[in-house]
């Protein structure tokens, strides 16, 4: 009975590094890519607006996005911003998800620039 509690701690192992390896800054899954994408155009747009243009946070257009690192984004998104409404988002989103959004809003954000 040697072979399946060797079994069993190969398997736990490999359970415990898939979170870590989702953290060390890959993509997210399509899936995930989707959830993500709608939460920014919903919950983030609850604040900001549906659009990004702008509500009780301020308008998110790429042109401005791009003026952050996009490290400065993904610790804004998970951290938020002490003192103001801006809150973190640590508890629903991974490190991951924070730089695919704070990516997503730097080059692939539907509003480009407020200027249109
Ligand atoms: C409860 C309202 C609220 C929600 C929800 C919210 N934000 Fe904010 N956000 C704010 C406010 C207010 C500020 C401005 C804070 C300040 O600088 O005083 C802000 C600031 C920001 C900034 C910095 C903008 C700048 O020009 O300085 C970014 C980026 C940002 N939010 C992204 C997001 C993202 C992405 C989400 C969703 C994951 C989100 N926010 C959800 C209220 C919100």
């Amino acid at each position: 009975m040697v072979l399946p509690a060797l079994l069993r701690r190969v398997l736990i192992a490999a359970a415990c590094t898939l979170p870590l390896m989702a953290q060390a800054g890959e993509l997210p899954s399509s899936e995930r890519q989707a959830e993500l994408e709608t939460l920014l155009y919903q919950d983030c747009g609850s604040c900001h607006g549906m659009t990004l243009r702008g509500g009780l946070g301020p308008a998110l257009p790429r042109d401005h996005m791009q003026t952050f690192s996009a490290e400065a984004l993904a610790h804004i998104i998970q951290y938020g911003i002490p003192g103001s409404a801006m809150p973190g988002w640590q508890a629903l989103l991974s490190e991951a998800d924070a730089r695919w959004l704070a990516d997503h809003l730097q080059t692939d954000n539907r509003l480009q620039t407020l200027d249109d």
